[in-house]
């Protein structure tokens, strides 16, 4: 086997790096193991999954449906439940409103015949929604722009039968193509008809006759409802956009019951709309221009009557990061769109490296989807395919969910859940992975060191453990290490393999691994012995070595290549 000794050592100053030795003589292709399924299955016993912390404004509806495993018929029930709130004990849903702010600890408890689980929710009441990143289903890159109302009711079905909404997944999102498409995709009866109603209203389109019911239809299952639009008079897709309507759209999609608003950026900068677009608003070009449409939506959706979480969708221009959270969002793409490649899922994947500082309970970077399962997008290129099984490998698909997780993005997966395959269903459903992204400090894992054949990333959990992810960034198998001293670490650790959920034993000075091609090894080291960071070490990620923060532009997208036809009667005028 071409096995690397990788390990960390320390350098000038902070600085840790990974030192790679040559192959072993005699390693011809790339030598390595494809991982199989890891994540045990879920017991019969009950176990409460999901955040533990749980943000919502005063006096707006409540929808949190408690995601427990195990055999039913299960016994639910809350206790301390504030003034306002209600829990449905056979639906599992947390409902009702709570006027006044503040903290409320939550105790729910799960029973069945094999056994009894507890576990308290900190419901708060007050300014911050998503305290911890939103986890749920996109229709993007499976449907594209062929999705109707029933692939999104059939997406909900599924979150649920499929087990998913039992470890916390939530969200069920459309993306662009519920509104009209005039310009682009003229032959297409079901995506023609008015654009708007004469007093402004949007239209859906013939494949969304009924979208408050829709929403209604999923909530009905303790989930939640999101939808999609952009700044601009089009669509990336050239559908209907918010410009010039963003107050009575935001007010359309509250009215119609929607908790989830991604927002993109396309039309917005083009040139016979700038213009036109700027007079209009009073505004110049550069930062102003470019905050404003996401400044105006989110000013609209925070004057609604119900929670919203706002995503903004512009890739990352003008360092988002730094102002995202001002301008309202939960949420902000920080790159182009992902694909299920290997180049394209680590090359978003590098953009996150220096942004952890930006991140926190509320406002998260977002390195776009999870590309498993199976998919209706390229892996390379634009447009749309018939549905194919991911082309990510196996090992390549555990370093993405295990790396978004720990990067705290938003978890949107982004496949077809009514054909869930047993390894995709694994990879989203191991919860000690899910609870390192859900985690109430909503802090981002950082990288810590680097070397030519691997990466160490590395997060501080709130009990005060520490998350680890050895990332083989090679394709033959590389033993990989977490150097205490290089790191900031002292002392014993438990480390715990997560995707296994097995303790792996107790180490000092270093912990090593072989990591096979591609994949990722996640660890949660909880402190034993004389455990803590190194002195002047406040924070895991302080040390880290690899800071990239630069302006990135948007690379290829779908629809930005307007037809020769665009329409110019709402140009400048
Ligand atoms: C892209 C966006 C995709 C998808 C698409 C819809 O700009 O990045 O995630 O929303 O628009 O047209």
């Amino acid at each position: 086997m071409g096995i690397e000794n990788i390990c960390c050592r320390t350098l000038v100053g902070t600085l840790a790096v990974l030192l790679a030795t040559p192959p072993i003589a005699g390693a011809n292709a790339p030598q390595t193991v494809q991982l199989g399924i890891l994540t045990p299955p879920a017991g019969t016993a009950p176990r409460i999954n999901g955040a533990r912390v749980f943000g919502v404004r005063p006096g707006h509806p409540i929808l949190w449906r408690l995601p427990v495993t195990g055999k039913r018929p299960m016994r639910l029930a809350a206790e301390g439940l504030p003034p306002g709130a209600t829990f449905d004990s056979t639906s599992g849903v947390l409902g009702g409103a709570v006027s006044k702010r503040g903290t409320y600890p939550i105790v729910f408890t799960a029973e069945n015949g094999e056994g009894h689980a507890k576990r308290v929710l900190k419901l708060v009441v007050g300014e911050k929604i998503a305290l911890t990143p939103p986890m749920g289903w996109n229709s993007w890159n499976r449907f594209n722009f062929k999705v109707t109302q029933k692939d999104i009711k059939a997406a909900a079905d599924a979150m649920v039968s499929s087990g998913l909404a039992d470890h916390g997944w939530t969200y069920v999102n459309i993306d662009d193509f519920w509104q009209n498409n005039p310009y682009r995709f003229k032959d297409d009866p079901t995506l023609q008809g008015a654009e708007r109603k004469p007093d402004g209203t949007i239209n859906p389109n013939a494949r969304f006759p009924d979208m408050k019911g829709l929403a209604g239809y999923i909530h009905a299952k303790g989930l939640k409802a999101g939808l999609y639009s952009s700044p601009g008079p089009y669509t990336c897709g050239m559908c209907t956009g918010s410009w010039g309507h963003e107050w009575q759209d935001a007010r359309t999609w509250a009215e119609w019951g929607y908790d989830y608003v991604k927002y993109d950026h396309c039309t917005y900068g083009k040139k016979g709309f700038r213009k036109g677009m700027f007079s209009h608003k009073g505004v110049g070009a550069g930062l102003d221009g470019a905050t404003l449409p996401y400044r105006l939506m989110g000013e609209a959706l925070r004057a609604q009557k119900r929670d919203i979480v706002f995503s903004l969708c512009q890739y990352g221009m003008h360092n988002v990061s730094t102002w995202g959270a001002n301008v309202g969002g939960n949420c902000w793409r920080t790159a182009g769109d992902i694909k299920d490649s290997f180049a394209k899922m680590i090359g978003n994947l590098d953009r996150q490296a220096g942004l952890w500082p930006y991140a926190g309970p509320g406002a998260w970077n977002d390195p776009d989807m999870l590309v498993v399962g199976i998919l209706g997008i390229p892996s390379k290129g634009v447009g749309m395919t018939e549905p194919h099984p991911c082309t990510l490998t196996r090992n390549e698909q555990y370093t993405h969910i295990s790396m978004w997780s720990i990067l705290c993005a938003p978890l949107l997966i982004g496949c077809d859940l009514a054909k869930l395959d047993d390894f995709t269903l694994a990879l989203l459903t191991n919860d000690e992975v899910l609870e390192t992204n859900q985690d109430e400090l909503g802090a981002q894992a950082a990288l810590v060191a680097k070397g030519p054949r691997a990466q160490v990333w590395a997060k501080p959990m709130h009990d005060g453990s520490l998350v680890f992810a050895l990332f083989n960034t090679h394709e033959e198998t590389t033993r990989i290490c977490i150097d205490y001293d290089s790191l900031g670490l002292e002392g014993k650790w438990l480390v715990r393999d997560l995707w296994r959920q097995k303790d792996e034993g107790i180490f000092g000075i270093r912990y090593s691994v072989e990591v096979p091609g591609h994949a990722t090894h996640l660890v949660r080291l909880f402190p034993k012995d004389d455990a803590r960071l190194a002195e002047g070490v406040a924070d895991i990620r302080m040390n880290s070595v690899y800071i990239q923060f630069e302006e990135r532009r948007p690379v290829g997208k779908p629809g930005r290549k307007a037809p020769k036809s665009y329409p110019c009667e709402r140009c400048d005028k």
